[in-house]
């Protein structure tokens, strides 16, 4: 008899439950295993903070955002917490962790796996960003999400003439800024991985009224950036993961349009409307695939792996490589969405 964990660590997103929910019953039911979760992460394996998983534990819980587990950015390297780890799993007789999470928890994942613990990596982040998957848990709800704030915005900003500043998460990669301003019809969109020119940004919007269109939409990835030496944005804080805390982008950029166009200027900002509630049916399959391909990963004792989306396929990676660098949006998707841009 094999006892796996399973947690979920840094920050939410919808499907998480779906994923808990997918191994707990492929585990128990598919494989006649035990199931614990530790509660917030891998503050929950440092601290021993457990509970027993049964089959009962992950009803009805597929349709709910957040995470039933609770999550945190805990990192047992930033605290000398690797013989806690190696105890709690030895001394709860646990075999190994499947850990759903993003860059942070994965990367302690791999070099746990380097210590030889076993773990095995489910890829979730909304920012769509981790390297060797196509596809991450929330990302599709992110998307809906953004998309529905978008096609909203339409029609207040037709009947005021305005333009609409739409700032939306990402922190290094523009996957949800780029994927909702396509499919909400944005004017024109601003990501981390194409630094801009406002000049270039307000011609373009001076030209598009000058054509007889009375107000524009531009949706902002939090972590966009402007070209060197065009605009200076504000230092942003750090978290406690050391992760710049992005938001505000918008803010700087609305005056200065506003100022550059004539054009009256508006901002929304997401935030974290983007990471909660319900999760859309894309992002259920992808928790439900992923959950049920980590336990067979298991079985197969492929530790120090992350399931990932390849296509249509679900594959495995290695768990370094899936944490080497941030997976951006390609040249070529950028240029589909500007063709819209008109
Ligand atoms: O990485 C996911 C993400 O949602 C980013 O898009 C965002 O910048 C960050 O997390 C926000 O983190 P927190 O929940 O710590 O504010």
């Amino acid at each position: 008899m094999k006892r796996i964990g399973v947690l979920t660590g840094g920050g939410d997103c919808p499907g998480l439950n779906g994923a808990i929910r997918a191994v707990v019953r492929s585990a128990i039911g598919g494989m006649g295993w035990e199931v614990v979760g530790f509660r917030n992460g891998w503050r929950g394996v440092m601290d021993r903070d457990v509970l027993e998983l049964s089959t009962e534990s992950v009803r009805g819980i597929l349709h709910r955002g957040g995470t039933i587990l609770g999550s945190s950015g805990a990192n047992p390297y930033h605290e000398g917490g690797i013989d806690r780890v190696r105890a709690t799993l030895h001394d709860l007789d646990v075999d190994g962790v499947i850990a759903i999470g993003g860059e942070g928890t994965l990367g302690a994942a791999a070099q746990l796996t380097e210590d030889e613990i076993p773990v095995i990596g489910i890829p979730k982040t909304i920012d769509n960003d981790l390297s060797g998957t196509d596809y991450c848990i929330g990302f599709h709800t992110a998307v809906q999400i953004a998309t529905d704030a978008i096609d909203r915005l339409h029609s207040t900003a037709e009947s005021h003439n305005r333009v609409m500043l739409v700032e939306v998460m990402g922190r290094s990669a523009g996957w949800i800024a780029l994927y909702a301003g396509t499919a909400g019809g944005g004017d024109a969109i601003l990501i981390p991985e194409k630094p801009f020119d406002l000049e270039d940004v307000t011609a373009h919007l001076r030209r598009r009224h000058s054509r007889g269109r009375s107000f524009s939409i531009v949706v902002v990835a939090e972590g966009a950036v402007p070209k060197p030496g065009t605009l200076t944005l504000p230092e942003y804080p750090v978290d406690e993961r050391g992760f710049p805390r992005f938001g505000g982008i918008c803010a700087v950029l609305a005056p200065e349009i506003e100022q550059m166009t004539g054009f009256e200027t508006r901002v929304t900002v997401l935030g974290h409307v983007q990471r909660g509630g319900t999760p859309v049916a894309n992002d259920r399959i992808l928790a439900t695939r992923f959950g049920i391909a980590a336990v067979d990963t298991a079985a197969r004792g492929e530790w120090g792996t992350m399931v990932a989306a390849t296509g249509n396929e679900i594959t495995t990676v290695p768990l370094k490589e899936a944490i080497a660098e941030v997976r951006r949006v390609p040249e070529a998707l950028y240029r589909m969405a500007e063709v819209f841009f008109g």
